[in-house]
C-alpha cells in the first residue's frame, strides 16, 4: 500500500504551479459528450478522479484521445449506450453529471445512485427535482436513476439548497431543452462558471453563471470546441495553508487570486502576509500566528473543501479558534488523527471544532479519511517535528496532481513509498 512519509519542520519556500480545477474538469468532461463534434480540453489535472471520468466516457462508446497529461480530445459520436456502470459511480461520485449530460443530448440516461460518502449523506434530490421540472420522467430503479423524456422543455427551477452539483447538472440538461429555463438560488462557485463558459463555447446560451440566477435558452445542438480549464482554487488554498502552517514563504502561480479571497482573508487574519498579483498569490507564514474563527459557506464564502487545511493551520496558531462546518455533516473525522500528532481539537455537536492552538505537533502514523482531510494531515506532517506517515493516500491522489513532488520542490522532505524498505531508505536519506 502506498504511503506518504515525511520529516517535518522545514518551512516550505518557493513557487508552485497550480493545476487545472478538478471539480470544473469533472463537469466539463461530462458536458463534452453533449456534441458529436471534437472537443479539445486543455489544463486538465492529471489526477485519479479525472482518469476515472475519462474511462467512464470511453465505456459508453466515446473516443478519448489523451494527447498529453493535461490535454484530451473527446469525440462522442460513437456513444451507443446511455447506461453508466456501477463501478464508475463507486469510484467517483461526480458520475452523476452523466445524468444531465445524457438526458440533455439523448433524452435518456441510466446512472447508478451515489451512496453516502465519508463526509456525509450527500443526497441528489435537487438534481432530480430539476430534471423533473424539465419534463423528464425520473425513477429510482434497482439502485439507479433512470431519466427519460420525449422532449425536455425549459422551466423554472428553485433550488431549496445551494448545490454545486445540482446547478451544473440541471444547467447541462437545460442547455439542450426547448425554450427558456431559469434556475434560482444556484451555486456561484468558480467551477459552475467554468462549466457554463465551456457549454457556451459549444454554442449553448447560458447567462448569469456566478450570480444567484442562471438563465438558459435551450439550443437545438452543441458544436465542438477547444477549452482550457480554470486553475484549482482548492489546490492553491492547500499550498497557501501549507506555507502558513510551516512558517514558509510560498508563491502559488497560475491562479485567479479573486477565487482565493476568502482563504487569503483568513490567513491575513491570523497574521500571515498575503501578497496578490495578476495570476499569483504569495503567502508568508509569520512565526507568530493567532486564532480566528472560520465558518464554511457557499462561494464566495470560505470553502468546505478547505476546512481541514485551515483547521490544521489553526491548530498551530496561538489561542482558541472555532471552525464551523455548515455544508457537510461529517467532515471532522480527521480530528482523531490530528490528536495523535498533538493537535488539541474538540468537536461539539458534530459540526463545530474548538481548536486550542499548540506550539508544535509531533510526527505520527495517521490515515487519510478522505481527499481534503488527507491533504490537511500531510500539511500537519510537514509542520510537525519528526516523521509522519500518512496511509490511505489513494484519497489524496484523487484530487492532487503529483502532490508530494510539488511539495518536495518547495523543500519538503516527503516521499511516496510502497514498502517498509522504501520507508527506511527515506529515513536513512534524510537522517
Ligand atoms: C461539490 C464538490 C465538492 C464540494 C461541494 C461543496 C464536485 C465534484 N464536488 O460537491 O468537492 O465539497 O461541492 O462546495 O464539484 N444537497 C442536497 N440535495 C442535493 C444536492 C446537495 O441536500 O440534491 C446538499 C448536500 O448534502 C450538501 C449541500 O447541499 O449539504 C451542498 O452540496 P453540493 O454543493 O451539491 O455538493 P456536491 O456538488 O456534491
Amino acid at each position: 500500500m502506498e504511503q506518504f512519509i515525511m520529516k517535518g519542520g522545514n518551512p516550505l519556500v518557493g513557487d508552485v504551479a497550480i493545476s487545472g480545477a478538478k471539480n470544473a474538469a469533472l463537469g466539463i468532461l461530462a458536458a463534452s459528450i453533449m456534441t458529436d463534434e471534437d472537443v479539445l480540453i486543455e489544463n486538465l489535472p492529471d489526477v485519479n478522479d479525472i482518469n476515472v471520468m475519462l474511462e467512464a466516457i470511453q465505456a459508453i462508446g466515446a473516443a478519448v484521445n489523451r494527447i498529453d497529461r493535461h490535454t484530451v480530445r473527446i469525440n462522442a459520436e460513437g456513444i451507443s449506450d446511455v447506461t453508466i456502470e456501477d463501478e464508475y459511480m463507486r469510484r467517483i461520485r461526480a458520475s452523476y453529471y452523466f445524468i444531465g449530460a445524457l438526458l440533455g443530448k439523448y433524452k435518456s440516461a441510466r446512472v447508478p445512485l451515489p451512496g453516502g460518502c465519508n463526509i456525509g449523506s450527500r443526497p441528489i434530490d435537487l438534481h432530480l427535482k430539476g430534471f423533473r421540472a424539465l419534463g423528464a420522467r425520473v425513477d429510482i430503479e434497482r439502485g439507479a436513476v433512470s431519466a427519460h423524456a420525449i422532449d425536455l422543455v425549459g422551466s423554472h427551477v428553485y433550488l431549496d439548497k445551494v448545490s454545486v452539483g445540482a446547478t451544473i447538472n440541471i444547467m447541462m440538461a437545460a442547455a439542450l431543452a426547448e425554450g427558456q429555463t431559469i434556475i434560482e438560488n444556484v451555486a456561484k462557485e468558480p467551477h459552475v462558471v467554468d462549466v457554463a463558459n465551456f457549454l457556451n463555447s459549444m454554442g449553448a446560451d447560458i447567462r448569469g453563471a456566478g450570480t444567484d440566477v442562471i438563465r438558459i435558452r435551450g439550443v437545438r445542438r452543441l458544436h465542438g470546441t477547444e477549452y482550457a480549464v480554470i486553475p484549482d482554487q482548492i489546490e492553491a488554498g492547500t499550498f497557501m495553508c501549507a506555507a502558513a502552517a510551516t512558517r514558509g514563504d510560498v508563491t502559488v502561480r497560475n491562479v485567479i487570486p479573486k477565487h482565493l479571497e476568502s482563504i487569503s482573508a483568513k490567513l491575513k487574519e491570523i497574521g500571515c502576509e498575503v501578497v496578490e498579483s495578476d495570476d499569483a498569490v504569495r503567502v508568508i507564514g509569520k512565526s507568530r500566528q493567532t486564532r480566528t474563527n472560520v465558518n464554511t459557506q457557499v462561494y464566495p464564502g470560505f470553502p468546505t473543501d478547505m476546512q481541514p487545511q485551515i483547521t490544521v493551520t489553526l491548530a498551530l496558531a496561538e489561542g482558541t479558534s472555532i471552525v464551523t462546518e455548515s455544508i457537510f455533516e461529517n467532515r471532522f473525522k480527521y480530528v482523531d488523527e490530528l490528536s495523535r500528532m498533538g493537535g488539541v481539537v474538540k468537536v461539539v455537536e458534530g459540526n463545530v471544532a474548538i481548536i486550542t492552538g499548540v506550539d508544535k505537533l509531533s510526527g505520527a502514523q495517521v490515515a487519510a479519511p478522505d481527499l481534503r482531510a488527507g491533504a490537511a494531515l500531510v500539511i500537519a506532517g510537514l509542520a510537525a517535528e519528526g516523521y509522519t506517515v500518512v496511509d490511505d493516500i489513494e484519497y489524496i491522489q484523487r484530487g492532487y496532481e503529483r502532490f508530494e513532488e510539488k511539495l518536495a520542490c518547495l523543500g519538503a522532505m516527503i516521499e511516496k513509498v510502497d514498502s517498509e524498505k522504501e520507508a527506511r531508505k527515506f529515513q536513512l536519506k534524510v537522517g
